[in-house]
C-alpha cells in the first residue's frame, strides 16, 4: 500500500508514542546482547530465560503510566509468555496495558568499506517491506533502525559514513511507513573518545542535517516519524566532563538547529549514562527547552538506563523485585520528561553503563 493510505494512522501512532510524561522501553536487545546482560547476573542465555525476563517486563503493573511503547526483538514479538503469567503472547500483554509494541528491524551494523577504521553501515534493507508487513500483522506499530557513528582524532566520522548512515535511515523510514509502521530514526553517536562537548555538538549538527536532507529526498512523512538521538555529551574519556545542565543546553541547541518542527517527538537513547544520570540529563533538557523554543516532546527510549537495576534485582528469579526497580526508573524518567524529576527521589544504580564500541 502506498504511504498515503497510512498517513493519518502514522501521525496518530507517533502522537500516542509522544504522550506527555511518557517514553519508550527499549527491550529489543538482540539474542547476543541480552546474553551479555544475563551473563552479568549469572544466568544462561536460553529461550526460557529470555521468555521469563520479557514476561516480567510485560506484566509490570502500572508501567503504562510512564511508558507509551516498547521496542521488541523479533523473537519476543512472536513469543508466548511464561505459563505462570498465563501463556498469552507477550505482545498481547503489552497491548492490554495500552503500551504500543514496536520492533527492531535493522539487522545490525557491518564494517563500512571505504570508510575509516571502526566505521560501520547498518544492514537490513533487503526484504524489509515484507518483514515490516508481517510485523504490522502481528501488532507492531512502529520500528527502530540504529545507525552508529563515532567521533575520533583519526577523522571519524568520515563524510562517507555520515552520508551512508543518513541514506540507510531514510530508505528504512520510507519503506516501513509504506507498511504502516512509524519509523524511529536513530543516528547514534557513540560516547567513545576524548573529544569535548563542542566537538560532539558540531558533528551531531552535521549528522542530523544530513539525515533530514535524506529523509526529505525520500519523501518521509515527518509527522509520522520519531527521532532517537544521543544526547550532546562529551566523549567518555574527555578530561572535562559536563554536568546535566550543560548537556541540556548543548542538546537543545543542537536539536533546535537541525530537527524540523513537524517531528512530534525526540526520544533519547541512554547511550551508557548511568540510570540516575539518564534521568538528570533528560530533566535538564526539558528545563532548558521550557525556557526557549522547543516544538517537540522530549522524552526517552532507554534500554540500559531503564533495565539495569531491574535485571540486577530480578537475578533470574525475583520477579517482584525486578518489576519494582523497572517501575522506579520508568517513574523517574516520566517525571524527567516533564522537567519535574527530583534528583535521587527514585532508587537507582550508580554504575556507569558505558561499554566501549557498544553494539545492540
Ligand atoms: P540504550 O538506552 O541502552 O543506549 O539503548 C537504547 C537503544 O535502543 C539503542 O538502540
Amino acid at each position: 500500500m502506498a504511504l498515503d493510505a497510512f498517513r493519518d494512522e502514522l501521525a496518530a501512532t507517533a502522537a500516542a508514542l509522544a504522550t506527555a510524561g511518557k517514553g519508550l522501553l527499549a527491550a529489543d536487545e538482540s539474542t547476543g546482547t541480552i546474553g551479555k546482560r544475563f551473563e552479568a547476573i549469572g544466568l544462561e542465555n536460553t529461550e526460557e530465560h529470555r521468555r521469563a525476563y520479557r514476561s516480567l517486563l510485560a506484566t509490570t503493573e502500572g508501567l503504562n503510566a510512564h511508558i507509551s511503547g516498547v521496542i521488541l526483538f523479533e523473537e519476543t514479538l512472536f513469543q508466548a509468555s511464561t505459563a505462570a503469567t498465563g501463556g498469552a503472547p507477550i505482545v498481547d500483554l503489552f497491548q492490554q496495558q495500552d503500551i504500543i509494541p514496536g520492533i527492531k528491524v535493522d539487522q545490525g551494523v557491518e564494517s563500512l568499506s571505504g570508510g575509516l577504521a571502526g566505521e560501520s553501515w547498518c544492514t537490513g534493507l533487503k526484504g524489509l517491506a515484507e518483514r515490516a508487513a508481517r510485523y504490522y500483522e502481528r501488532g507492531a506499530r512502529f520500528a527502530k533502525w540504529r545507525a552508529v557513528l563515532k567521533i575520533s582524532s583519526t577523522g571519524c566520522p568520515s563524510e562517507l559514513a555520515v552520508r551512508e548512515n543518513a541514506w540507510g535511515l531514510a530508505r528504512y523510514a520510507r519503506t516501513v511507513q509504506e507498511q504502516g509502521l512509524v519509523p524511529i530514526v536513530e543516528p547514534e553517536i557513540l560516547m567513545d573518545g576524548d573529544h569535548d562537548i563542542a566537538t560532539t555538538a558540531s558533528v551531531q549538527e552535521w549528522v542530523l542535517r544530513t539525515t533530514y536532507e535524506a529523509l526529505a529526498m525520500n519523501g518521509v512523512f515527518l509527522e509520522g516519524s520519531l527521532l532517537k538521538p544521543s544526547m550532546t555529551c562529551p566523549g567518555a574519556a574527555c578530561p572535562e566532563q559536563a554536568g546535566a545542565e550543560e548537556v541540556g543546553e548543548f542538546t537543545v541547541r543542537t536539536l533546535s538547529r537541525t530537527v524540523p518542527a513537524a517531528v512530534p517527538a525526540i526520544l533519547f537513547l541512554s547511550g551508557g549514562l548511568s540510570e540516575e544520570d539518564g534521568s538528570l540529563c533528560l530533566n535538564a533538557i526539558n528545563q532548558v527547552a521550557a525556557q526557549g523554543y522547543a516544538p517537540w516532546h522530549l522524552g526517552f527510549s532507554y534500554g540500559r538506563a531503564l533495565q539495569h537495576s531491574c535485571l540486577q534485582r530480578w537475578g533470574g528469579s525475583d520477579t517482584a523485585a525486578g518489576q519494582a526497580a523497572l517501575l522506579a526508573r520508568a517513574r523517574a524518567n516520566g517525571a524527567a520528561s516533564r522537567g519535574a524529576y527530583e534528583p535521587g527521589s527514585e532508587p537507582s544504580d550508580d554504575t556507569s553503563l558505558f561499554v566501549a564500541n557498544y553494539s545492540y
